[in-house]
């Protein structure tokens, strides 16, 4: 591998991330990634080279002659290169740029290679997602995954939550939606295939819609806890803000309320934007000019100031008396649909906000009674461009209503034992919630499509890679 050759030359690569970051001029220095563009003239060469560390390229002359060059026709656009030169003060746009010294064909791309030129359409970038990663958008995107999810790990750590990685096989369907995704080892078609007994885990298996319940179970040990991992669900919508394999993160806080878990989730979305605005600038600069221009603005403003909060039978009025024509007509009892959540966010508020007590009938088995004896301690958060970004409650920690929703839900209350035991031993008032990190993600880079920000996207018949 040429890498390795260089490295036995004693010479580390430099990332073109921390070149360009450079206070001084240096003699001699290693540079590795793939070709965006080449021109040639009679005596020297310009390449821009991206290695994937930032959003910008780093020019590169290389005089016609030096060792290597007589390569130089293959490292055209897509192809893999290893330069030694020395980083001296830009002639053109840039701070600095690369005199070479040497070049090296690592990989070369044929004209085949489908990202040629800039502007293709994401539908296109999407059917090749395994090249994506390298346009400027798509780097910048899943930099910012990979830092934003840092920050989730570090908002927790820093208040005293302990990670815990909930199963991704389960046997409960926490939203008791019944969209989960079944795991067996049965043969499709075998007669066994319907008898659980039979199965791997000698009954019915799924791939989990959330954390939550395990969650709970440790909350009520550790007290503050958080999962952050992936979730799925088989609902068949097919949205700009869903998809079938997600990620989530779940706190779950013992001797918390409702009230509690309101302020934990502002507390949780400001922190993010705070730190994606002041740690990944490149970032943010360059989605606010290509994706979204407002994007900056709206980052700042949600950094700055205190969400609403409204309860359901408060935003429930507001939508009654916009005078707006929804396509779902507002009563009280309904499930506010993504047109009215963005109404309240967008247009009445301009504000994320936070709805509060639910009717207890469109929500969960777990969530807890208010005394109204109609609603229940859900909360959401809704922000705008997406809607829903948090959906979360107070926890129903007293037994004998738990239980009596469980039956009423139609579930199977042996197989919840281990979940209402969480009630018979030391219960506590606890609550929590669950942000969609693809969601949080959307909102953070102004991507509209949640295709757009997972690295591989699950939809409804679309398991590509
Ligand atoms: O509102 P949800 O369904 O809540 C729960 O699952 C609770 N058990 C969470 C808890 O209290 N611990 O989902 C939580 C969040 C939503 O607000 C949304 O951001 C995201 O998960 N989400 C999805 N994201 C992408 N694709 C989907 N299909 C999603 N479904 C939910
Ligand atoms: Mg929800």
């Amino acid at each position: 591998m040429s890498e390795c050759r260089y490295y036995t030359q004693g010479m580390k690569r430099v990332l073109i991330k921390h070149l360009l970051k450079s206070e001084s001029e240096i003699s001699e220095v290693l540079i590795q990634g793939w070709v965006r563009t080449r021109r040639d003239n009679k005596a020297f060469s310009f390449l821009e080279i991206n290695d994937g560390s930032t959003v910008s390229s780093l020019q590169v002359v290389a005089d016609a002659g030096i060792p290597g060059y007589e390569r130089i026709g293959e490292m055209s656009t897509g192809a893999a290169v290893s330069i030694k030169g020395a980083l001296v003060t830009g002639q053109g746009r840039q701070k600095w740029e690369l005199r070479a010294t040497e070049l090296e064909l690592v990989g070369s791309a044929p004209e085949s290679y489908p990202l040629q030129k800039k502007g293709h359409s994401p539908e296109f970038l999407r059917s090749i997602a395994h090249l994506r990663p390298r346009t400027n958008l798509y780097g910048a995107v899943f930099r910012m995954r990979s830092r934003l999810a840092a920050s989730i790990h570090r908002f927790f750590q820093e208040r005293d939550f302990a990670w815990v990685s909930t199963p991704i096989i389960t046997a409960s369907d926490c939203e008791g939606a019944g969209e989960m995704f079944r795991v067996t080892t049965l043969e499709v078609g075998d007669t066994a295939s319907k008898d659980e007994t039979k199965d791997f885990f000698g009954k019915a298996a799924y791939l989990t819609v959330s954390g939550q319940l395990e969650g709970e179970a440790f909350a009520c040990a550790l007290s503050n806890i958080y999962t952050f991992g992936p979730t799925f669900r088989a609902e068949n919508s097919n949205t700009t803000r869903h998809a079938a394999e997600f990620w989530m993160v779940e706190p779950e806080m013992a001797f918390c309320d409702l009230q509690g878990d309101m302020e934990m989730a502002e507390a949780f979305i400001r922190f993010l934007v705070a730190d994606a605005l002041e740690n990944s600038p490149e970032e943010v600069e360059f989605l606010n000019k290509f994706v979204d221009k407002g994007l900056v603005q709206r980052l700042e403003h949600v950094r700055d100031t205190p969400f609403v909060r409204c309860s359901y039978t408060e935003a429930v009025e507001i939508l009654q008396q916009s005078g707006k024509k929804f396509d779902y007509p507002v009563t009280w009892g309904i499930n506010l649909q993504s047109e009215h959540e963005r109404y309240l966010t967008e247009e009445h508020f301009k504000s994320p906000v936070i709805v509060y007590n639910y009717p207890k009938e469109i929500k969960p088995f777990y969530m807890r009674l208010n005394d109204d004896g109609k609603t229940v301690t859900a909360m959401d958060v809704l922000v705008p461009g997406i809607g829903e970004i948090i959906g979360g409650s107070q926890r129903e920690e007293r037994m004998d209503i738990l239980v009596d929703n469980i039956r009423k839900a139609g579930m199977n209350e042996e197989a919840y034992a281990w979940y209402t035991d969480l009630r018979r031993y030391g219960s506590v008032p606890h609550a929590g919630f669950g942000a969609g990190f693809e969601r949080l993600l959307m909102f953070i880079t102004g991507v509209s499509n949640i295709r757009d920000v997972l690295p591989f996207a699950r939809t409804p018949k679309n398991c590509e890679f």
